[in-house]
This record gives C-alpha cells, sequence and structure tokens, in this order.
C-alpha cells in the first residue's frame, strides 16, 4: 500500500455511525467499501451475532477491503461478527440480500482516494495516465465504455449535452469542441490541458474538474446505481433499520435529498436530516475531501408500505 492510500480517511465517520445506531446483534451494509474505514468503524460496534455485508464493485478496493477487515476480526477475535464482501455493483444489491433483513444501510458515494490517487485508473487530471475511469475493472463485467472510447467516439454534441448533464459545466459546448478538435485524446494529462486550453482559468478549481467528473459519472452510470440503491433501501431495511448516505457533489445530493423527502410523503421514511450533515472545520483540515460532503439519514418507519 503506497502512503497516499494509507492516509485515505473515512467522511464523517461518527456522524454515518452514530445515525446507523449500529446494535451488536443487527445486521449492517456498506454499499461502498473502498478502503473500508466506515465498515471498519461498523465492524468494530458489531459482536459476535452481529453481520456486516459489503460491497464494492472495484476489485482493488474490494480486495484491500478484506485485508483490513479480516485484520479487525482477527483482533476482535471471538467476538468479531460474521463478515461478507460482495465485489458487485449495489444496484444489484437486491439478488444477494433478503427482504426486511438489514438494520442499517451506508453508502458513501462516488470514487476514493484510492481510485483517484493511481494514475493508472485514470480518475484523476492532476496525474497523467490512460483514460479508463472504470471502478469495475473485471473483464467479465466491463459494461461501460472507458473514459477514452466517450471522448473519442461520440458525437460533439452528445458529448456537450454529457459535459453539461453530468458535469454542470457551462461552457461544455466549447470543451466538447475542443475535444473532437484534440483526438485521439488517449491520457488524462492530455485531456486536462485540451479542456485548460479551450476555457478560462478558474478561481478554486482547476478548469478539467467538472469535465472529468461527467465523465466518471457516465462511464460508470453513478447517478442510476443511486436511484436504484434508493429503489432498494426500503424494501431491505427492517422497520425502524437506517439508510445514511454521503454524497460528494449536487447531482448525488439532489437524488438523495428528493427519494428520501418523496418516501417520506408516501410514509416510507422518517427523515433524520432536515438538512444534510457537513463536516466541521477541523474535519475539513485534516481532510480536504470531507469539504464537499453532505449526509442524509432516514429512518424506515414501522408502518411503511
Ligand atoms: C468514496 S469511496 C468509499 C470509501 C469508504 N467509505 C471508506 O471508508 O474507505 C466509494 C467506493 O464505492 C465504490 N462504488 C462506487 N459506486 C459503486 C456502486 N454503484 N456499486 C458498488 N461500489 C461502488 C467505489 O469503487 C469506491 O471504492
Amino acid at each position: 500500500m503506497t502512503q497516499q492510500k494509507a492516509r485515505h480517511v473515512p467522511v464523517l465517520l461518527k456522524d454515518a455511525l452514530d445515525f446507523l445506531c449500529v446494535r451488536p446483534e443487527g445486521t449492517y451494509v456498506d454499499c461502498t467499501l473502498g478502503l473500508a474505514g466506515h465498515a471498519e468503524g461498523m465492524m468494530r460496534r458489531l459482536g459476535p451475532d452481529g453481520r456486516l455485508i459489503g460491497f464494492d464493485r472495484d476489485p482493488e478496493a474490494l480486495e484491500l477491503a478484506m485485508a483490513r477487515l479480516v485484520k479487525v476480526a482477527g483482533e476482535m477475535g471471538s467476538q468479531a461478527p460474521q463478515l461478507t464482501l460482495i465485489g458487485e455493483a449495489f444496484s444489484r444489491i437486491e439478488e444477494h440480500l433478503e427482504p426486511a433483513s438489514v438494520d442499517g444501510l451506508l453508502a458513501d458515494f462516488g470514487a476514493s482516494s484510492l481510485q483517484f490517487d493511481e494514475a493508472r485508473r485514470g480518475f484523476s487530471f492532476q496525474a497523467d495516465g490512460p483514460l479508463d475511469m472504470r471502478m469495475d475493472t473485471r473483464t467479465d463485467t466491463r459494461s461501460g465504455p472507458t473514459a477514452e472510447q466517450v471522448v473519442n467516439e461520440m458525437g460533439e454534441r452528445e458529448l456537450a449535452n454529457l459535459i453539461y448533464e453530468y458535469g454542470e459545466e457551462r461552457r461544455s459546448r466549447t470543451v466538447a469542441r475542443a475535444i473532437v478538435r484534440g483526438r485521439p485524446v488517449t491520457t488524462t494529462g492530455q485531456l486536462a490541458r485540451i479542456v485548460a486550453q479551450a476555457v478560462p482559468p478558474m478561481k478554486y478549481i482547476h478548469p478539467a474538474t467538472r469535465t472529468f467528473q461527467a465523465l466518471r459519472i457516465f462511464v460508470n452510470q453513478e447517478l442510476d446505481e443511486i436511484r436504484a440503491l434508493f429503489e432498494a433501501a426500503p424494501k431491505l431495511l427492517k422497520p425502524s433499520a437506517r439508510l445514511v448516505v454521503i454524497s460528494f457533489h449536487s447531482l448525488e445530493d439532489r437524488i438523495a435529498k428528493d427519494s428520501i423527502r418523496e418516501g417520506a410523503q408516501k410514509g416510507i421514511w422518517k427523515i433524520l436530516t432536515r438538512k444534510p450533515v457537513t463536516a466541521g472545520e477541523e474535519e475539513i483540515d485534516l481532510n480536504p475531501r470531507s469539504r464537499s460532503a453532505k449526509l442524509r439519514a432516514a429512518e424506515k418507519t414501522a408502518t411503511s408500505p
């Protein structure tokens, strides 16, 4: 493990665990294991009759999470809960869990620092690597195209719409035109330079930030994944069980906010966070990634239809 990977810090950890209200004998699911920071916290609150189930569609993340959690299980000895890790997208969660069997479900959306920090994964404009951006790199389940295929094969208009919709980039047409003119685009560094030359410098973020976000969301169908999870969650949770989600940009948070609000109107959810919980100064200082995090929590009502 490199230094950077080792430094990964789970965001809003205490809030997430407190909202989950982990009971030692309960069954809890971490839909986005990543490097298992939240999962370790959940595991340590569980007892020998408890169960932790984790999902990640990135095989590298799953392996690292497994190593970390097996070590924690070793430390906990006979007090360790049962552990099940599943290398699958969380949109398929219903294929793996029984209805009304879960006491708490956590999802910490987006990409992990492991994915951002490894140039070869192609998520970052700060390191030069192949334009990949797939979270799920398994050859047998590679469903979507790589970012390289998208930027080189998609029509200019469609590319502009994608960058506008998923990146909320107002200059999407200019960016798409520059990309099409710069083809073939094969590396993250090349794409970042093309975008930076096409749009004026920005005060707080790299000009390619929004384009990279858009491509990542499209390649991994991230918003559809989140919608599917909000569909599945009420079916999987027991009455009075809890859902906790952490979003990192407005597109994710809008889905979370609207899904919970609509569910509350139908009598499915009791909203636990009228306003999203955000990180305090101290956490932001320690972990700049937490700056944009928004946590929302809901409890399935006892009378949920
Ligand atoms: C922000 S990280 C989670 C970090 C984690 N909470 C921790 O403490 O280390 C998100 C992780 O979720 C995974 N992921 C994202 N979307 C997913 C999906 N739809 N299905 C399964 N895993 C997903 C990513 O591969 C990544 O490893």
